[in-house]
């Protein structure tokens, strides 16, 4: 099974990077393709440059030439606009990155090789408001807001590829991610981290009511590694999974929980109730791939934080500009 060619896209990313990290070490063939620029600079994944494609994946001619030049088994698409509010400011480029970037890979690999195996990051956003109840894979995508609309969009595409065409895809519909690497300031745990590590005010852009699962990122790589060894071995060719967490809470409840294992309660935050376009509430039921997978959430929040905030203190320099 470790004879396997790995392609990555935004393996630049929270979940690419750490997803990268995994398999690299389990010595899969891995390859990461991601148009952030200048990233090799800073280069915590210490990854060599070959196996770096510096490139835009609505490319179709690179991706193809990709493919065949190395031979990619499989695709980890985890490559999107993800900021919420760039998704707002920029609805169109959302949708057309979110949704033609992944119908590029499905129709690339419909023509060139129907074995390859497309792993799609789809998202819990991607159900959209279902209020107190929690989601199930059969709950239908009803999204409302553009970044979750993108991900129920490029979802269905890869459900209607499998059904029709027999690709052989996985969709994993994880909760919020948080953990070492990620590069985005605009997200809760992280954003939070930075401020406090910066001696800044936190902003908080909703009311702080809004609730949402968190899961550390190695639960989420493993969740994606057992769903590839699934698609590997089996013969169904469509696997849909949530992959949630015991912790859900809403954003102030999160910000206690952080400044007690930071020792400080005395931050300040500045509540800019200005995110009117959001999902109020989140939980998702994630059974199935406890049961189909054998797939168990292994890290505490306590010290999933812990790891998170001795990454970010290390990584400080990343944020100069913050
Ligand atoms: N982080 C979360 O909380 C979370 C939760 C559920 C689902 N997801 C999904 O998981 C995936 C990964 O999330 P993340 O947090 O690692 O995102 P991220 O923002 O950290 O990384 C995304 C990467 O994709 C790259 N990218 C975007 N468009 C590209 C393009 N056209 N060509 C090449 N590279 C491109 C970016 O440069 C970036 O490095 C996303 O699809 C996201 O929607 C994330």
């Amino acid at each position: 099974m470790k004879n396997k060619n790995i392609l990555i896209t935004g393996g630049f990313g929270l979940l690419g990077s750490n997803l990268y990290n995994f398999l690299h070490q389990k010595k899969y063939n891995v390859f990461i393709l991601d148009k952030k620029k200048n990233f090799l600079k800073k280069n915590y994944l210490k990854i060599k440059k070959e196996r770096v494609f510096q490139g835009d994946y609505l490319d179709k001619k690179l991706i193809k030439n990709i493919i065949l030049k190395k031979k990619i088994n499989i695709i980890f698409h985890t490559g999107a606009v993800t900021q919420v509010l760039d998704a707002l400011k920029d609805p169109e480029y959302t949708y057309y990155n979110n949704i033609n970037g992944t119908l590029n890979f499905l129709n690339i690999i419909n023509k060139i090789n129907k074995k390859i195996i497309f792993i799609y990051s789809s998202s819990d956003k991607a159900y959209g408001e279902v209020g107190k109840k929690s989601y199930r894979e059969e709950t239908c995508l009803n999204s409302t807001f553009p970044y979750d609309v993108s991900k129920s969009c490029a979802d269905l595409i890869c459900q209607s590829y499998a059904k029709t065409y027999n690709l052989k895809i996985g969709i994993l519909r994880c909760a919020n991610l948080y953990g070492p690497g990620d590069l985005n300031r605009n997200r809760l745990i992280n954003g939070f981290i930075i401020s406090v590590i910066k001696k800044k005010i936190f902003k908080i852009r909703s009311s702080g009511k809004l609730v949402r699962d968190y899961l550390y990122i190695d639960d989420a790589v493993n969740a994606y590694y057992l769903t590839m060894r699934s698609l590997i071995k089996s013969k169904k060719n469509l696997r849909i999974y949530n992959v949630g967490s015991k912790y859900n809470m809403n954003v102030f409840k999160m910000i206690k929980t952080i400044s007690k294992i930071i020792n400080k309660d005395n931050i300040k935050i500045k509540i800019l109730n200005s995110s009117k376009n959001e999902i109020l509430s989140q939980k998702l039921n994630y059974k199935k791939i406890c049961k189909e997978l054998n797939w168990k959430q292994t890290v505490n929040l306590e010290n999933g934080l812990k790891k998170t905030l001795s990454w970010y203190k290390s990584h400080i320099n990343f944020f100069k500009d913050y």
